[in-house]
């Protein structure tokens, strides 16, 4: 066997997606990618802001030497102090560079941060549905998840994660606004979250972290605040990309800041740079670390995300459809209307519309749709959806 058995396993485990790709290639061979409504990555449809541009085009003409060469692991000092101030700007807590460590993506982010925290065996509370990548982030460090139910609307629910700790809880990991429900945590959530995570940290007489995946910070919509862990919790971190505020997945550039309150910090960043360092990254990629220190403030028009979201919700409503109507992110998870999501999922795709099971979330019952899309294909999947929903509804 040329691959190692538990990639094979991971392979065939991961497959939903893969599979949804693969058919929606073939569909769009077939009945031309126009009559295929493909809601089933969260790759975002928007370009980016015209200042990215700008700044490439005049990074590109700087002449300074050795602007491509090797760095200090954590990134360029300069990105990092911009980063440092623009979290002062935005939180109570004063930063500074030695807070922040650039990353490849908030995916590179997460395993740097897992990295340095996990020893083997030990666990990871994540409520559920959840971005599935993180049970491979946490394989990667030999951590274990444990899984806990949102409660109906997908808020945290505080007495299920008190349940889930044990001597063994190293961190307990969030993502607000949320990938695949689009929920954004409560500061109330929040807090009540954190006095839990202190009495625990004290009863254990080690701190449980607390990590925060923030990568559709600014996707909310209705001015709808997303409150920070900075505050609500000492021993907490973010993590977060510029994949999706502006549009900019593919050139995998984010960052991971730890509280400035945090104990131990010299050790955690230490360990941080050199996570950075061994997992193969070296450091975050240099054109874009300088480019997005120019772009701190700067996002795609989310408004024009938030028609999006609208059109998408009203028109499933009426085809009756029912769902929490996302505050943030670009996803909706709409229940489906029989308990077989796969099955249902399968029938939108005779529909030539392309969505994702919520079981590939752990959220069964339920599906994803990424309305990351033009509106166009929206409008046109409208009456598919409503004729699946019709056979369905009893
Ligand atoms: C919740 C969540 N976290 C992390 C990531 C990874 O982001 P990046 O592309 O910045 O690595 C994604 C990407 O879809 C995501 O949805």
């Amino acid at each position: 066997m040329p691959v190692a058995k538990k990639i094979q396993a991971s392979m065939e485990k991961s497959s939903w997606i893969r599979r949804m790709f693969e058919e929606g290639i073939a569909r769009k061979a077939k009945f031309g990618a126009e009559n295929v409504f493909d809601f089933s990555l969260g790759n975002p449809n928007l370009e980016p802001p015209l200042n990215f541009k700008r700044a490439l085009i005049e990074l590109a003409n700087d002449p300074s030497p050795s602007l491509h060469a090797y760095m200090p692991n954590a990134g360029l000092p300069a990105t990092r102090k911009a980063v440092a101030d623009y979290l002062t700007e935005n939180n109570r807590q004063t930063f500074s560079p030695d807070d922040i460590v650039m990353t490849v993506g908030a995916g590179g982010a997460l395993n740097v941060v897992l990295k340095t925290l996990l020893n083997p065996g030990e666990e990871v509370i994540i409520p559920s549905p959840y971005f599935v990548e993180y049970n491979f982030y946490l394989d990667n460090h030999q951590g274990v998840p444990k899984i806990v139910k949102t409660k109906p609307d997908f808020s945290l629910d505080l007495p299920a994660l008190e349940n889930a700790v044990t001597d063994k809880t190293k961190a307990v990991l969030i993502n607000s606004p949320n990938n695949p429900t689009g929920k954004v945590y409560s500061k109330e959530d929040l807090r009540d979250l954190g006095e839990l995570l202190s009495a625990y940290s004290r009863k254990l007489g080690r701190p449980i972290y607390l990590v925060s995946d923030e990568p559709y910070r600014k996707i909310v919509y209705d001015g709808i605040p997303v409150p920070s862990v900075f505050d609500a919790y000492p021993e907490s971190f973010v993590v977060t990309s510029f994949s999706k505020d502006l549009s900019l997945p593919g050139e995998r550039i984010g960052y991971a800041a730890v509280n400035p309150e945090i104990s131990d910090k010299g050790m955690i960043m230490g360990g941080m740079i050199l996570c950075n360092r061994v997992l193969g990254y070296v450091n975050a990629p240099a054109f874009m670390q300088r480019a997005v220190a120019r772009l701190l403030r700067d996002s795609v028009d989310i408004s024009l995300y938030q028609m999006k979201r609208d059109m998408l919700c009203n028109g499933l409503s009426e085809c009756g459809y029912e769902f929490e109507k996302p505050g943030g992110a670009f996803y909706l998870f709409p229940k489906t209307p029989i308990e077989d999501d796969v099955a249902f999922v399968q029938a939108l795709q005779e529909e030539n519309i392309l969505t994702v099971p919520g079981s590939g979330f752990m959220g069964p019952g339920h599906m994803r749709i990424a309305y990351c899309v033009d509106d166009r294909t929206i409008e046109k999947a409208m009456p598919g959806f409503e004729r699946v929903m019709r056979r369905y509804k009893k």
